[in-house]
């Protein structure tokens, strides 16, 4: 069967059906056009592209030219998953004109379908002002890393009463203000299921239990290429960084020994050319 390119309406659908969504994040052509043959449904740019392929601490350093260079790249990649863009930290703070500035640039500039933010009710007003100016918004909840410093670290969220209470509000306001979807991060999984049935939008999980509409995870997590930390809530499918050291080393003791390049990997040229070179 031919596939289509994903749409909000099929989010909706599956949500409607109970289907679960599949999204994983992306920072490349290469690693798009995978994911986008596996069948997944939405590929996030995710800001983790400041730890993962960039090297910093945190995701607060990554900038919207930084964004929007790896997103141009996703978008290439991706015929079918439909693309979210991850707004920076301070890129959708300042004003909701800034921030409706900053995501119409993930939309005309590299072909993002959407653009996700970080913020409970707080961000209401942005969301508003984003979808307003026709570009769909996926919201994120509970751990939020831009602000991790404002939650005394990385830690789950929504673990009493009260802080389960004011995710689901949030959670409400922002489908209120229109978002399309909505990411929880790090929540307990009695808490997404309550968002998930008290919401019309999908809930997309990582790190939030199975009850979530969907789930994503980042990508370098899910195949081992990335070795500083693993956090709990990942599983990882594949360790890579292993093979592909092997791989490197094994080239370079090859080089070396003038191993590579053999026959095979060389050009020839006619005896009597070389002859008369
Ligand atoms: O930046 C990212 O990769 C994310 C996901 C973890 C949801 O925001």
């Amino acid at each position: 069967m031919e596939r289509k390119k994903v749409t909000i309406s099929d989010f909706m659908k599956k949500k409607e059906k109970g289907e679960k969504i599949s999204m994983m994040t992306a920072y490349d052509y290469p690693t798009a056009s995978l994911v986008d043959q596996a069948g997944i449904d939405a590929i996030l740019v995710g800001d983790s592209l400041a730890m993962v392929v960039l090297g910093y601490d945190g995701t607060v350093p990554v900038t919207m030219d930084e964004m929007l260079h790896h997103s141009k790249a996703v978008v290439r990649g991706a015929a079918h998953s439909f693309v979210i863009g991850d707004m920076p930290f301070m890129s959708y703070q300042v004003s909701p004109e800034n921030a409706v500035a900053n995501a119409g640039r993930f939309i005309k500039e590299a072909g993002c379908a959407a653009v996700k933010l970080e913020g409970g009710t707080e961000m209401a007003p942005v969301v508003r002002a984003i979808v307003t100016a026709g570009i769909p918004v996926c919201a994120h909840i509970g751990l939020t890393p831009q602000t991790a410093t404002k939650l005394s670290g990385f830690k789950v969220q929504g673990k009493d009463a009260e802080g389960a209470r004011e995710l689901v509000e949030s959670a409400r306001e922002l489908e209120k203000a229109g978002a399309f979807m909505i990411v929880l991060e790090c929540i307990p999984d009695v808490v997404s299921a309550r968002i998930t049935e008290a919401l019309n939008i999908p809930t997309i999980g990582i790190g939030a239990g199975k009850y979530c509409d969907g789930q994503v995870l980042v990508y370098h997590d899910l195949v081992g290429l990335f070795e500083r930390f693993t956090p709990k809530m990942v599983k990882q499918y594949v360790n890579l960084a292993p093979m592909v050291r092997e791989a490197l080393i094994q080239y370079r003791k090859e080089v070396e020994e003038g191993v590579f390049p053999g026959p095979e990997h060389s050009f020839s040229m006619k005896a009597e050319e070389a002859d008369k070179m």
